[in-house]
């Protein structure tokens, strides 16, 4: 049996790709390093939809979460903290880690944040520092309306927004220098094509200022020591060489392929996979804003999702993702972002409309296939 991977991260990785990073080791601190991580840095800016430096850090993508409040924010910082999931809650165990006071924009999980209640939260606590939120909240599958919220913190000059776009940087349109977004964060293992094992960084001119004032502690996750060597083509520590490689065959990638098509072949898999799922009578989970990222589904009730999950990897080898927390059992979530093609779907549609046969749901088979079939033809 073949193994697939339909989780949203770690995704999976091109043969061409695997191959660059399969060559022998170079020397960071060489100038055939040196030569590639300028166009790296390039790559990253065109991908970040900015004139920003993108700081490459050896971590998962917490790591750059981490940096990013831990370099912006000092002990006691108020900060509004967008909870509507489970990478939510991440900012807000991170913000409380870091003693600082966050204020919680509590949502369903399910539902997109509404960008006037963190309007009203800023208003009612001046002394906030910053807006921290997914652009896409991978537990739910739902976008959250970071350009709604940009124009909200954009002109307050002491608020930083932070957007975790883990599920977001090469899935859909968020220019960040267009939008006015303080700080973007991602990671390797999702649109990027990677395996895990890097995270990116960018920061607006405000969030540097941030930096500069809030004279905290820091030491690996030091973004101004990183923004220095970036300058000279250098990382301050041994960066993960062999995925820098493969990054820079990434970057090419979507450079050839073209930021525009990238976010239009997401869509139109997002859109199939949505219109798939429906009609085989099943519900999204989201309730409005579907990320084009994942698709999240409700488990049939009375249906054990954990055993829907199992039935995806016992009989057609594939990983698909289930539900964290209160959702757990509940939903399963089906990925889309990085190295899929319409045929990678009717795999994971078909596998999922015969896993439903197989534990007594009433699905038509080909019910599902022959939407995904219609939208993708
Ligand atoms: C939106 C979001 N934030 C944060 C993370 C955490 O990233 P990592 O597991 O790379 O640290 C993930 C990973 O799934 C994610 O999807």
């Amino acid at each position: 049996m073949k193994s697939y991977l339909f989780a949203p991260g770690p995704t999976p990785v091109p043969e061409n790709v695997l191959l660059r990073m399969a060559a022998p080791i170079i020397h960071h601190r060489e100038k055939a390093f040196s030569d590639l991580f300028e166009e790296v840095r390039e790559g990253l800016r065109y991908l970040f939809q900015t004139k920003q430096e993108v700081l490459v850090l050896t971590a998962s993508g917490t790591g750059g979460m981490e940096g990013a409040v831990s370099n912006l924010f000092a002990r006691g910082d108020s900060v509004v903290v967008v909870r509507a999931g489970k990478f939510g809650q991440r900012w807000g165990e991170l913000c409380e880690a870091f003693g600082l006071s966050p204020v919680y924009a509590d949502f369903p999980w399910g539902e997109p944040a509404d960008p006037e209640r963190i309007r009203q939260l800023l208003d009612d606590n001046p002394s906030a520092k910053g807006v921290l939120v997914q652009a896409s909240e991978t537990s739910t599958g739902v976008m959250h309306p970071i350009r709604e919220i940009a124009e909200i913190t954009a002109s307050r000059d002491e608020v930083a927004l932070v957007v975790d776009g883990i599920t977001a940087v090469g899935v859909f349109a968020m220019p960040m220098d267009d939008w006015g977004i303080d700080v973007v964060v991602t990671g390797s293992q999702k649109a990027l094509m990677l395996p895990p094992g890097l995270a990116f960084v960018a920061l607006s001119e405000k969030a540097w200022r941030m930096v500069e004032a809030s004279g905290t502690s820091r030491y690996y996750f030091d973004l101004k020591k990183h923004l220095k060597s970036a300058q000279k083509n250098q990382t301050p520590y041994t960066p993960a060489i062999s995925l820098v490689i493969g990054l820079h065959e990434v970057l090419s990638m979507l450079r050839e392929e073209g930021l525009e098509n990238v976010f239009a072949r997401h869509h139109r898999l997002a859109e199939a996979t949505r219109g798939a799922v429906k009609a085989m009578g099943l519900e999204l989970f989201a309730k409005a804003s579907p990320s084009d990222a994942l698709t999240a589904v409700k488990v049939p009730e009375g249906m054990d999702g954990i055993a829907l999950k199992k039935t995806f990897l016992e009989r057609y080898g594939m990983v698909v993702a289930g539900g964290q927390d209160h959702v757990k059992g509940k939903i399963i979530r089906i990925a889309h972002l990085g190295y899929f093609d319409p045929m990678d779907m009717f795999q994971v549609i078909g596998a999922l409309e015969m896993s439903l046969h197989k534990m007594g749901y009433p699905v038509q088979l080909g019910s599902g296939l022959k939407v995904l079939a219609e939208k993708l033809a």
